[in-house]
C-alpha cells in the first residue's frame, strides 16, 4: 500500500479502465473509507450507492454529461447528500466532498483509480437523478465516482504554486 502524502500526490482521474473486475472486499474498504470522513458536527449526511452491474452503469453515463470514465468503469458509487441530518444549509456538500476525496485517495491507495464527477450544483441533472433513482426528498445526488483499474498512465502534475500560500497576512 502506498504511503499517504504519495498516494495524494499521485492520485489523478482517470476516464478509461480495464475490464478487471474490482473486488468487493476493496469496494468494501472504499465506502469505509468514505464513512470515516469527517463532517460538519459529525452529522455524516451521506448516503454511498453502489452500481457494480454494466447496464446500469451504461444508464447512468447516458445521463451525466461529462461522463466518459463510466463507458470502461466497472464501478460506479453515486454519493448523496441529506438535507435533514446536516447541520445547517451548504453543510452536505462539503461533508460529502469531504467523504468522496476520503474514497478517492483509499482507492488509490488500494491500487485502484477514480473520476470524480459532480452532479451538484446541475439542477437538470440532480433532477434526472433524483427521479430515476426514486430519491427520497430529503436525499439529493450530490456526485459519481467512477471506480475501477486505471488503462491510462497520467504523470504527477506541478501544482506546487507558492503564489497560494500565505502566512500571517494575505
Ligand atoms: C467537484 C468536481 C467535479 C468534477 N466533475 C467531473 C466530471 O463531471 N467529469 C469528469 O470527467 N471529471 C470531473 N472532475 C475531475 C476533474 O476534472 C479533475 O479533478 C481535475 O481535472 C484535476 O485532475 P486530477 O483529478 O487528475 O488531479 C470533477 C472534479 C471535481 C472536484
Amino acid at each position: 500500500m502506498q504511503n499517504t502524502i504519495d498516494t495524494i500526490y499521485d492520485r489523478r482521474s482517470i476516464r478509461k479502465f480495464t475490464d478487471k473486475e474490482v473486488n468487493p472486499d476493496l469496494v468494501d474498504e472504499v465506502l469505509r473509507a468514505g464513512l470515516f470522513a469527517p463532517s460538519g458536527y459529525n452529522r455524516q449526511p451521506w448516503d454511498f450507492v453502489v452500481f457494480n452491474e454494466n447496464d446500469i452503469i451504461k444508464e447512468i453515463k447516458e445521463m451525466h454529461p461529462y461522463s466518459s470514465s463510466l463507458a470502461t468503469a466497472p464501478v460506479c458509487i453515486m454519493v448523496c447528500g441529506d438535507t435533514q441530518k446536516e447541520l445547517a444549509e451548504g453543510f452536505y456538500q462539503v461533508d460529502c466532498s469531504a467523504a468522496i476525496e476520503n474514497m478517492l485517495l483509499a482507492a488509490k491507495a488500494l491500487g485502484l483509480d477514480t473520476c470524480w464527477m459532480g452532479i451538484y450544483p446541475w439542477e437538470e441533472v440532480m433532477a434526472a437523478f433524483s427521479k430515476r433513482f426514486n430519491l427520497p426528498e430529503n436525499n439529493k445526488p450530490f456526485a459519481l465516482i467512477a471506480l475501477g483499474y486505471g488503462d491510462e498512465k497520467k504523470e504527477r502534475p506541478k501544482r506546487y504554486d507558492t503564489t497560494k500560500i500565505h502566512y500571517n497576512k494575505w
